[in-house]
């Protein structure tokens, strides 16, 4: 979302330019066999990692404590990070074979990788991520899934047809509650779902310690600012919207509405599935109707995102969900009500109206009795791995990750036009508003504006 820049591009912009064939951009045509599930890797799965700053160097110690993976390589934009985990990783393995980039181009050309970890600021998940599916690599990649509506269709896209595995970094499926919970919902226990809450955190948080409002200033040594910015608007280097806080500027991400959506909105979207009384299949499931409210701070405010929020969806078979932060009344989590009785679940938070359902999930999973019965993940990186050499889905393909993250789009485009948004979830489309549908994308800055410069 570019709030400042909007030149109503409309989500073809993005998709066109990501649209290119993997001809027109240099890759090979040809998928490999291992693709197909031939033959899956049988020696360790290499790994790169591109942005290693606060979650991207978690995603580096995951795979670091996995045996049948190796770390070859790490890039990042800033040579404080990067060389931090270049350490951290040789240390780990006892020699000096892991190499540095600054270049994601450079990692991705590099043929004996099999892996990518990106942990990149949202702005600068879709270009890299889109190259690795064309170059065959298989993609862990933080949510949310993509900065606007337009990249994470462009993603979903490249991954499928390239015939990649993806698991997103929505870890909450990978956890035992919010599976039970998302379990009981799909067993029924609250007969048809009529209502489900999300409740998500306001305001913003100063993550960085850099405080809100800082001056404009230059960018610390080691610190490749052009690259860091990419495909966003270039603005002057502020200490207030770089690493971390770079969240709270709609340039680059998204505020908490976007920060959140990929965790919680995901984990209600999971019980919704349901193909009987729910909003099923999970690759499809989205809502009919968005209409938001939000509190915004100035446009050129260094911290511009919404503070507050109420984004109201109409699903498929008479599902209202609520989206909001701000509002006390929401829970945090995710929350699912129908005529018999509640369910919530949060992080540190399961409860329900009736809380003999909850010892009694856990009872059914012990003696496999559970219609049904969810995949029971083995942590959130050893699954990515698992799937790389089954080739089966991951619990969060892309195509999920896409769907859960589309509401908070839409929220943010609905609060921004101040219309209600008809949303058709089998075309990806906006009904009847061209100005909304062009919020669905946003200018791309040269060089990334042409293709040819995605490669190297
Ligand atoms: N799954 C979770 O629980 C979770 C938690 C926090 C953040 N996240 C997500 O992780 C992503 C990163 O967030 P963060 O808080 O770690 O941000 P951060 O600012 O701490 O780290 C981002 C890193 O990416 C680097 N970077 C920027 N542009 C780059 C480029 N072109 N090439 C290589 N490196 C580049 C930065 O220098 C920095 O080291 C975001 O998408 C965020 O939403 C997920």
């Amino acid at each position: 979302m570019n709030l400042t820049n909007s030149k109503l591009s409309g989500r073809r912009d993005f998709l066109k330019l990501a649209g290119g064939t993997a001809a027109a951009i240099g890759f090979p045509t040809i998928i490999p066999a291992r693709v197909l599930g031939a033959d899956a890797p049988s020696k360790k799965i290499t790994v790169g990692c591109i942005g290693v700053g606060w979650q991207g160097g978690s995603n580096l110690g995951g795979f670091l404590g996995l045996g049948d993976c190796q770390v070859v390589a790490i890039c990042d934009v800033d040579d404080g990070h990067l060389n931090g985990a270049v350490g951290e990783v040789n240390k780990r393995y006892g020699n000096q074979d892991c190499k540095a980039y600054k270049d994601f181009r450079e990692l991705i050309a590099r043929k004996d990788i099999d892996a990518v970890c990106i942990s990149t600021p949202d702005h600068w998940h879709a270009i890299p991520a889109i190259c690795a599916a064309e170059a065959g690599k298989d993609i862990f990649c933080e949510k949310p899934l993509s900065h606007t509506l337009a990249e994470g269709i462009a993603m979903v896209r490249a991954v499928k047809k390239n015939q990649r595995i993806w698991q997103t970094g929505s870890w909450q499926r990978s956890q035992a509650t919010f599976r039970w919970a998302a379990e009981l919902v799909q067993n029924g226990y609250l007969g048809k779902v009529t209502r489900v809450e999300v409740g998500l955190p306001s305001g913003h948080a100063d993550f960085a310690g850099s405080g809100n409002g800082k001056p404009d200033g230059t960018p610390p040594p080691g610190v490749d600012y052009e690259m860091w910015t990419g495909p966003a608007r270039m603005m002057p280097f502020n200490p207030s919207r770089f690493h971390k806080n770079w969240r709270w500027n709609y340039n680059y991400g998204g505020g908490q509405l976007m920060d959140w959506i990929g965790h919680h909105c995901d984990i209600a979207h999971w019980g919704l599935v349901n193909p009987e009384f729910g909003c099923g299949p999970d690759d499809a499931v989205g809502p009919l109707e968005v209409s938001a409210t939000a509190e915004f701070p100035a446009k050129d405010a260094v911290w511009n995102t919404a503070t507050k929020y109420r984004v109201e969806c109409k699903y498929p078979n008479n599902i209202e969900m609520v989206i909001a932060g701000g509002y006390g009344e929401i829970a945090g989590g995710a929350k699912w009500i129908g005529p018999n009785g509640w369910i919530s679940v949060d992080r540190g938070r399961f409860t329900a109206s009736n809380v003999d359902w909850i010892r009694e999930v856990q009872a059914l999973e012990k003696k496999d009795g559970l219609k049904i019965a969810l995949y029971k993940s083995p942590g959130h990186v050893r699954e990515f791995l698992d799937s790389i050499k089954s080739r089966k889905r991951t619990l969060t393909p892309v195509e999920i990750a896409h769907r859960s993250q589309t509401p908070g789009h839409l929220g943010n485009i609905a609060a921004l036009t101040g219309r209600k948004l008809k949303w058709d979830a089998a075309k990806e489309e906006i009904v009847g508003d061209a100005a909304a549908t062009a919020l669905m994308s946003s200018p791309v800055r040269a060089p990334w504006s042409d293709r040819k410069h995605w490669t190297k």
